[in-house]
């Protein structure tokens, strides 16, 4: 039995779900470690369609321990909401833990995350609306709170009015804006408190008991490596860490008990929200990439910007997180295209040639990617099971992918379904 995490590799929506999915099922643990409603996970299970935020996916599989970590901020309105449309499917949280470390997301954590995009103008960061950086903030600023105050009603009322008439000095006196009605906020969280109150359980205990007993136990990520919060395009990123080592401090458990990490990354690159972006393609490529890929947010809905594979953010990312192989999905949408191009390394505007993701944005303003040019397939892919049946183009772009990532390349996904998947 093994612990295994599933990351994502590029700017989010890779296709995690597709891996977690196939690691769920044979999972007896489902741990989500950080991030919030902000993600997005479409899961297909027994041939029905969900779309995840905040639950593991586990829960879709009767009997598996579906565990929410400490680093990971609730929005309890949202949570009780994606549990009643997955009750009406038949879906049960019997075996649903919320540790009572999590942080809560409260309005006005959305208020000001949406006075702050506006307050940035054009130099919004393109958030997801859902209050996650403020509620981080606020978690970091140590005046945050947290699940087990929701829980506990008159813990709750004294956090929440302190915090509650603080932020509402802050709508209205820095940003003009309206305030929340705490007395209403306060007694509407408390009915959500009153519902969450029997998924209370230690996240960090529950997970180290199942390590010793040998158990099968999924991380999931949420977001990917070039939105953490230190390791991706700052300033343009999420607040948590969505890399390996934040599963561990998220969930609660050493490094020492994982046993594989697999990066996720598309067979090319797509990033919603602003910021730096590469080998974005303003062109018709890009737009048949959105359009045969169907890139458009699974959270917001906003359409992903797209663009060619760029072996340097994943490199980077093969290197933070400690992969032990990746998984390139959704090679069947560049069917159809003539060339297929690859980032190698880039090109600083003095000339000199970096393999190195820059660690500032500063260093990378101007850079140009250098691409590697492979020639296109058209044949269709989508019913190849093994890495043999693949076009002799497709097999060398695999190939050359592992060797300019650093990583072996396990699963490559072929299809929208969960069966179309080559396992190497
Ligand atoms: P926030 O997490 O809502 O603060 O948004 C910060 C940045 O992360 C924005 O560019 C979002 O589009 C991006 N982001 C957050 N969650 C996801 C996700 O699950 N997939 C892809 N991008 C995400």
């Amino acid at each position: 039995m093994a612990a295994n995490i599933v990351i994502g590799t590029q700017w989010g929506d890779e296709g995690k779900g597709k891996a977690i999915d196939l690691l769920a099922s044979r999972a007896d643990i489902v741990v989500r470690s950080q991030g919030g409603n902000n993600a997005g996970h479409t899961v297909v299970a027994d041939g029905e369609t969900y779309k995840l935020h905040l639950i593991p996916s586990g829960i879709l599989h009767k009997g598996t321990l579906c565990l929410i970590g400490a680093g990971v901020v609730i929005d309890p309105k949202d949570l009780l909401s994606e549990m009643d449309s997955l009750s009406e499917r038949g879906v049960t949280f019997d075996n649903l833990k919320i540790d009572p470390r999590a942080h809560v997301t409260m309005p006005w954590h959305i208020t000001l995350d949406g006075l702050s995009e506006e307050f940035r103008g054009s130099k919004d960061i393109g958030t997801t609306h859902r209050g996650i950086g403020p509620a981080y903030m606020d978690k970091y600023e140590r005046s945050g709170i947290r699940f087990y105050d929701l829980v506990h009603p008159e813990v709750f009322r004294e956090k929440a009015r302190s915090a509650g008439e603080l932020k509402n000095a802050i709508i209205t006196k820095v940003f003009g804006g309206k305030p929340v009605d705490l007395d209403a906020v306060i007694e509407e969280y408390v009915g959500y408190g009153k519902r969450l109150a029997a998924y209370i359980g230690d996240v960090s205990v529950l997970t180290y008991e199942a390590v010793k007993a040998g158990k099968e136990i999924l991380f999931e990520g949420a977001q990917a490596t070039l939105l953490d919060i230190d390791y991706g395009t700052y300033p343009y990123v999420t607040s948590s860490h969505p890399v390996s080592a934040g599963v561990c401090i998220g969930s609660g458990v050493g490094p020492k008990v994982i046993d594989n990490i697999y990066g996720v990354a598309k067979a090319y690159t797509t990033r919603v929200g602003k910021g730096p972006f590469p080998t974005e393609l303003n062109d018709d490529i890009g737009k048949f990439i959105q359009d045969k890929g169907g890139e458009f947010g699974a959270t917001t809905g906003r359409p992903r910007r797209t663009g060619w594979f760029d072996a340097v953010i994943v490199r980077h990312a093969v290197r933070v997180n400690g992969l032990s192989s990746l998984m390139i999905n959704k090679l069947d949408i560049l069917k159809g295209l003539d060339t297929l191009k690859v980032c190698v390394a880039y090109k600083k505007p003095d000339g000199t040639v970096i393999k190195d993701f820059p660690p500032v944005l500063e260093e990378l303003e101007g850079c140009k990617p250098v691409y590697e040019e492979f020639p296109g397939f058209t044949e269709n892919i989508s019913s190849c099971r093994r890495f043999e049946e693949l076009p002799e183009v497709c097999q060398k772009y695999i190939t050359r992918l592992e060797e300019l990532c650093e990583c072996p390349v396990g699963m490559l996904g072929v299809g929208q379904d969960r069966e179309q998947i080559i396992e190497r």
